[in-house]
């Protein structure tokens, strides 16, 4: 395989169905029967040995859920609001770049997904499909997850143009001033799939190096600013993993932050994003709405989540499955699958709300 994209090395199948589900984790081995190995690798691959990637799932197993009973509590529902956006339940969609690797709808059936499943999606700076031609694709709220570049002039555009296609906040992410070492990639030379926009952000990663050419790679307050400057809408920071840069996202005006290890793609030898979240959301004291990302895969996973302290959570690779798998009929399959194991969750541990599911401490068995 060379570093030039190669249209036949992706998926031009265009199977559109609800899938059979047991539990998210066994739709990698199924997807991997159908993606393309370089797509595949770039999907679940993660920086250097990818220790964080691993711990990533191992931190959900060293806290556990105390099992209530005669409580008279009964599930009523798993709705809540983030942002002002009205979610089925606490389960979002992370944002993914270049999602024709996995299925040619690429991320409008992601969109389309996530509506018929009633919640919403961020939409990666590197997607296939222009920032347009997603927002055009469903009804349902998208945020806009931007990367700055070098270049403030493109970086503006962005910006406006997500306001204008009617994104209701930005997920600034902060966490890839440099490419994260991602071995699986190095070994493919992984290139992104062609896209057919002259405008798409792509077009500039397709180059040699172009992580490094490209983005920018020093970020502090003033980056906080520029986005402000030209956006009315609310501002996340995404990709937070330690109390003290919590902190200061908050104090140089974050409205939300997502707490995120970018799933273990950047910096590898990082504990798993679940093992630092209590202390964020301790450090936090509910200034700001906290969305996690990194790892979850079962509703067990959200319930521990939300309960050390997130508001919402966002789910990463299994949804691409699910893209693969069934196209958008796939990602609501998959968000639904994980709602489905929340409630239960909820019923055997006595939360009948969300809201409640933050009132029950998780227990640390040494
Ligand atoms: C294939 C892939 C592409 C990604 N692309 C982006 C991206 O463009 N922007 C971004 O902020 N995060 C990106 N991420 C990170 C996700 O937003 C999220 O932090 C991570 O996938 C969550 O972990 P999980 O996959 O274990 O659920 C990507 C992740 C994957 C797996």
């Amino acid at each position: 395989m060379t570093g030039s994209t190669t249209a036949n090395a992706w998926p031009t199948g265009e199977r559109v169905a609800p899938l059979k589900l047991t539990n998210l984790l066994d739709l990698e081995a199924l997807a991997q029967a159908i993606i393309p190995a370089t797509g595949f690798d770039y999907i679940v691959g993660g920086a250097g040995a990818e220790q964080t990637l691993q711990e990533n799932r191992a931190s959900f197993d060293r806290r556990f859920v105390t099992q209530r009973v005669l409580t008279g509590k009964v599930v009523e529902s798993l709705q809540t609001r983030v942002l002002g956006s009205a979610l089925a339940s606490p389960v979002i969609i992370a944002p993914m770049g270049g999602q024709a690797i996995a299925h040619v709808s690429a991320e409008a059936g992601t969109a389309r997904g996530a509506h018929a499943a009633g919640t919403l999606l961020t939409v990666s700076t590197v997607s296939t499909l222009s920032l347009e031609d997603i927002a055009q694709a469903s009804n349902g709220d998208k945020w806009f997850q931007l990367y700055l570049t070098r270049d403030d002039g493109f970086n503006r555009e962005l910006i406006q143009r997500a306001v204008s296609a009617g994104y209701k906040a930005i997920a600034l992410t902060v966490d890839v001033p440099v490419g994260g070492h991602r071995e699986r990639c190095i070994r493919h030379e992984f290139a992104y799939p062609p896209v057919a926009q002259p405008r798409n952000f792509l077009d500039l990663l397709g180059q040699p190096r172009g992580v490094e050419r490209t983005f920018q790679p020093c970020l502090d307050h003033r980056s906080l600013d520029f986005v402000r400057q030209h956006s009315p809408l609310p501002l996340i920071i995404k990709g937070i993993a330690s109390p003290l840069d919590a902190l200061a996202a908050v104090d140089f005006g974050a409205d939300a932050l997502q707490v995120s290890n970018h799933g273990g793609r950047q910096l590898d030898g990082t504990p798993g994003a679940f093992s630092v979240l209590p202390s964020i959301a301790q450090a936090v004291q509910g200034r700001v709405p906290l969305i996690f990302d990194s790892g979850i895969r079962r509703g067990l996973d959200v319930f521990k989540a939300l309960a050390s302290g997130a508001d919402v959570v966002a789910l990463g690779r299994p949804v691409l499955f699910g893209l693969a798998l069934g196209g958008w009929q796939g990602v609501e399959s998959v968000l639904n699958h994980i709602n489905a194991e929340l409630r239960t969750v909820m019923q055997l541990a006595g939360a009948a709300t969300v809201a409640d599911i933050r009132g029950l401490p998780l227990v640390k068995v040494e």
